[in-house]
């Protein structure tokens, strides 16, 4: 600021009082009993912002806007201030505007519009400036993280004013988070922070945060972050088959998850390598046998690892002999004891002992198990739908009956308009009954 050209508008303002009291001699008292009218503002950090003053009557009086400071900014149309941000965009006896651009959160406060009559009439228009939030930050996440590990995700912005609002969203979808907000000179930073026990399930996850703010009106300010949860392996065997029978082709599928993915997987039958790998052929995680012989039964396991641990599964392998239900073309089974689904799964179900975790027709059992479901479903289907035939016919034979009664009715009547109206009573029955039947 410039003590000369402040010295210069005082001097101005002197003047102007001056000439007004001279001018106002001899005038209407109610002219000069108007006042500058302004209105308070608000601007976003960064912006422009006019500031407008106006008087309805004057008589050729000065307008000057003064800074909270009270810095005369402009005396009527010269400007008093050296700040080039200051400009002058209009003014005359009836209107002062100037506008301020790049405006600081220090160009906040209580600006005076003085219109110099005497005495000096003044309106005051706040200037509020709001401080821009900054790109939000995350802190605290632990890449990768491990299952199970407690992590805490904090997000912060500074420079808001008013303080903002932050937001979290885990895969968007919002999730609330707890806020801390801390006054730093005119500005605010604001924190929020969310606790995760992380799971095999967050990963992948996206956890964002978004900042709610008046200053943000088109872009909103965010920050996301993608979890990684590394977790050690689970296998399951998935098969192809549910009664595996001779001569089929069978595959099993060794499911495996884990982070990082466990690869590749290990396949072993009953504790050592597979013995025909030219029906036994490896694929990824597929082991799939070509044609079913008896001689594959046995306990298959695939194994997967990564850093993190080791799973496996077990799948018992029982092959059928492929079902001899007609008996003219096929030959007697050779077998005493033939293995009929049905026969294994009712003689495992009552011996407790052989239905323990290593028995070789743990699986074949659970096999059976959907066969004869199967097999229950189908007999119900079928006596169902016989039973819909069969009532199907007795109520056509009913309704028959009925078209019987109606015309008895006219019969048993003892005289004719009995006879109608017994008729017409049966009649509306029929016609009830028959919306049953269709
Ligand atoms: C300020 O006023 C000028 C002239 O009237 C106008 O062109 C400009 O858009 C205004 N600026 C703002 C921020 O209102
Ligand atoms: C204001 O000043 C102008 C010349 O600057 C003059 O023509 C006009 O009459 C004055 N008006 C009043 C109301 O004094
Ligand atoms: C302008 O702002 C001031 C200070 O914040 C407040 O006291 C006043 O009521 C406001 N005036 C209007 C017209 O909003
Ligand atoms: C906010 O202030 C409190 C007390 O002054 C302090 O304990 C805390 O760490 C501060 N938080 C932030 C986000 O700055
Ligand atoms: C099963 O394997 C044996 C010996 O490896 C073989 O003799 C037999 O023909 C095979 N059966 C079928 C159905 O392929
Ligand atoms: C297949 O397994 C069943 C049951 O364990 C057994 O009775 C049968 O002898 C086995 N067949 C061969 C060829 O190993």
């Amino acid at each position: 600021m410039n003590q000369k050209s402040h010295l210069i508008f005082t001097l101005y303002t002197i003047y102007g009082i001056l000439l007004k009291v001279v001018a106002s001699k001899g005038k209407p008292r109610g002219i000069s009993g108007q006042y500058p009218l302004v209105q308070n503002m608000t601007v976003t950090e960064g912006g422009t912002v006019n500031m407008t003053c106006r008087v309805e009557y004057n008589d050729n009086t000065s307008l000057q806007w003064s800074n909270p400071a009270q810095q005369t900014l402009f005396f009527g149309d010269k400007k008093a201030l050296r700040d080039n941000r200051i400009e002058l965009m209009h003014a005359s006896w009836s209107e002062l505007t100037i506008s301020i651009s790049d405006v600081t959160l220090t160009d906040e406060g209580m600006y005076t519009c003085s219109l110099f009559t005497m005495p000096v009439r003044t309106a005051k228009a706040y200037l509020t400036v709001l401080g821009v939030p900054e790109k939000p930050e995350i802190d605290g996440l632990t890449k990768p993280a491990l299952e199970g590990d407690q992590i805490t995700l904090t997000c912060m912005t500074q420079g808001s004013k008013p303080a903002a609002d932050l937001r979290w969203f885990r895969n968007e979808k919002e999730v609330k988070g707890a806020k801390e907000v801390n006054a730093s000179g005119k500005t605010f930073t604001v924190r929020s922070s969310l606790q995760l026990h992380v799971d095999r399930n967050d990963d992948g996850v996206a956890y964002t945060c978004k900042v709610d703010h008046v200053a943000l009106t088109q872009t909103p300010q965010q920050a996301t972050e993608v979890l990684e949860v590394h977790y050690a392996p689970h296998v399951k065997i998935i098969s192809s088959l549910v009664v595996p029978q001779e001569g089929q082709y069978l595959k099993l599928e060794c499911m495996s998850k884990g982070n990082p993915s466990p690869d590749p997987v290990m396949w072993t039958k009953d504790g050592g390598e597979l013995p025909d790998l030219d029906r036994m052929i490896v694929e990824g995680r597929e082991l799939t046998f070509t044609s079913l012989n008896k001689t594959d039964n046995g306990t298959y396991r695939c194994e997967a690892s990564n850093h993190l641990g080791t799973s496996s599964a077990e799948y018992v392998l029982y092959v059928y002999d492929v079902p001899t239900t007609l008996p003219p073309s096929t030959t007697p089974p050779l077998h005493p004891i033939p293995p009929d689904p049905t026969a294994q799964l009712g003689t495992h179900a009552s011996d407790p002992t052989v239905t323990g975790n290593r028995d070789p027709n743990a699986i074949g059992q659970h096999g059976t198990d959907h066969a004869l479901i199967g097999g229950v479903v189908a007999v119900v289907v079928f006596v169902t739908l016989c039973l819909i035939i069969v009532l199907g016919r007795y109520l056509a034979r009913h309704k028959g009956t009925y078209l019987t009664n109606e015309a008895k009715g006219a019969d048993d009547a003892p005289d004719a308009d009995t006879a109608i109206i017994n008729a017409e009573g049966n009649h509306a029955h029929a016609e009830e009954k028959k919306e049953y039947f269709i």
